[in-house]
């Protein structure tokens, strides 16, 4: 017994000193300043090379590896960073910004301008991604062929990636997409790009799980986020939307075959003088697409033209409409704590499929006015409940 009195401490002792030593040891990082390697601070010198120098290096390190991009303009051209990497702690570090080249072409016909694919445990910080996509957006509106242009930053298959302070500016086409991804937390982002800006949607999620949005000010040309196909168990929480085309489930069924939304949560958002709402859209044509156990919680909707919208009839502009049915079923959506004010009179439309009815839709505590009266709601082959104060009700 006396022995073990003694000894326990004592072991006790040696392992935290093992622990706290290695601990120590192996989370001591190595930093690769990219100015060091060769990148120049004056945004016209193409810093393309020491950006990829940086990266290989920082892959291929045992111990965590920090890449600093300090204070000052970077002109950067297209770069993949591709994993797997010897390390799972990988951290960019931006100050400065990261300016596109000025020639739209140059970027345009890639599809990515950053991009981030088979990576795990990587964190982006701080920092400008300057795009520099109002050249292209004057072309496209110009009506000359123009290249589609690229998505500003990438995540693809990648798992454990945060995505933290980062401001994405005029981004020629999406801002950030995550596709393919495990286990990814975009917080306190800002995204910036003309409420006229073509296709510059400001975070994409697709084929992707465990995804959490928190903090975020979108303000640009297309949906602020766009939640594609196979998204499941996505979080979005504290959003500011507008200009823009609001939160949009889809456009789902663009394929026979696709993999459904699941689990998607909503809340604490703001609308301004945005498109849409919170919106669940479908082409009207077969699939096996789904969108189910969706919460849209505690929204507040300015001066908002579609606060609440599901569309199983999307077609933009009304060109190639598929005009079938569509295939996509919805179900087990709720509206909760849902207020503001609509720039039409239809503030709540379900347009659902005649084949696929959107099913168990749950209004609660909802009130939108129109000209300061209440607005109206139009339901197609949508079924429901209703709870507390409705505004308007009558629909399902
Ligand atoms: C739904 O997603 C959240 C994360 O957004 C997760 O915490 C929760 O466990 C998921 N629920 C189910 C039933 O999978």
């Amino acid at each position: 017994m006396a022995n073990h009195r003694i000894s326990c401490p004592l072991v006790l002792a040696l392992l935290s000193v093992f622990f706290y030593s290695s601990v120590v040891l192996s989370a001591t990082p190595v930093t690769y300043n990219v100015v060091s390697l060769g990148a120049k601070a004056n945004g016209k010198t193409d810093s393309t090379k020491a950006f990829v120098t940086a990266w290989t290096r920082a892959c291929a390190s045992a111990n965590p590896a920090t890449i600093y991009v300090p204070a000052g303009r970077f002109y950067l051209r297209s770069v993949i960073f591709n994993g797997p990497c010897r390390n799972n702690a990988i951290r960019v570090r931006i100050e400065g910004t990261l300016v596109a080249p000025s020639d739209y072409r140059v970027l345009g016909n890639g599809a990515n301008w950053i991009l981030f694919s088979h990576v795990d445990g990587v964190t982006v910080s701080g920092g400008i991604l300057d795009a520099k996509g109002t050249s292209l957006w004057a072309c496209k509106s110009s009506g000359k062929s123009c290249p589609s242009g690229a998505t500003t930053l990438q995540f693809f298959n990648s798992n454990n990636i945060v995505v933290s302070a980062l401001t994405s500016l005029n981004s020629q086409m999406f801002h950030i997409v995550v596709n393919g991804c495990q286990n990814v937390k975009i917080q306190a982002v800002k995204v910036i790009a003309s409420g006229d800006s073509p296709n510059t949607d400001g975070i994409h999620v697709q084929s992707s799980s465990g995804v959490t949005i928190l903090k975020t000010k979108i303000r640009t040309g297309d949906d602020c986020i766009s939640i594609g196909p196979g998204t499941t168990n996505l979080w979005i929480e504290n959003v500011a939307c507008g200009p823009g085309h609001g939160i949009s489930i889809g456009s789902l069924g663009k394929d026979l075959k696709e993999d459904g939304v699941q689990n998607v949560t909503v809340k604490t958002v703001i609308f301004t003088g945005t498109q849409n709402g919170v919106r669940i859209k479908s082409w009207a044509r077969p699939s096996n697409g789904f969108a189910r156990n969706i919460l849209f919680q505690h929204i507040v909707m300015v001066n908002v033209q579609n606060p609440v919208l599901i569309d199983q009839n999307y077609c933009p502009d009304n060109k190639d409409c598929p005009g079938q049915v569509s295939g996509v079923k919805i179900r087990d959506v709720t509206y909760q704590d849902i207020h503001g004010t609509s720039a039409t009179a239809v503030a709540v439309k379900f347009d659902c499929s005649s084949k696929n009815p959107c099913s168990r839709i749950r209004l609660e505590n909802v009130k939108l006015t129109y000209k300061n009266k209440v607005a109206e709601a139009s339901c197609v082959h949508a079924a429901g409940t209703s709870s507390g104060l409705v505004q308007p009700s009558g629909c399902l």
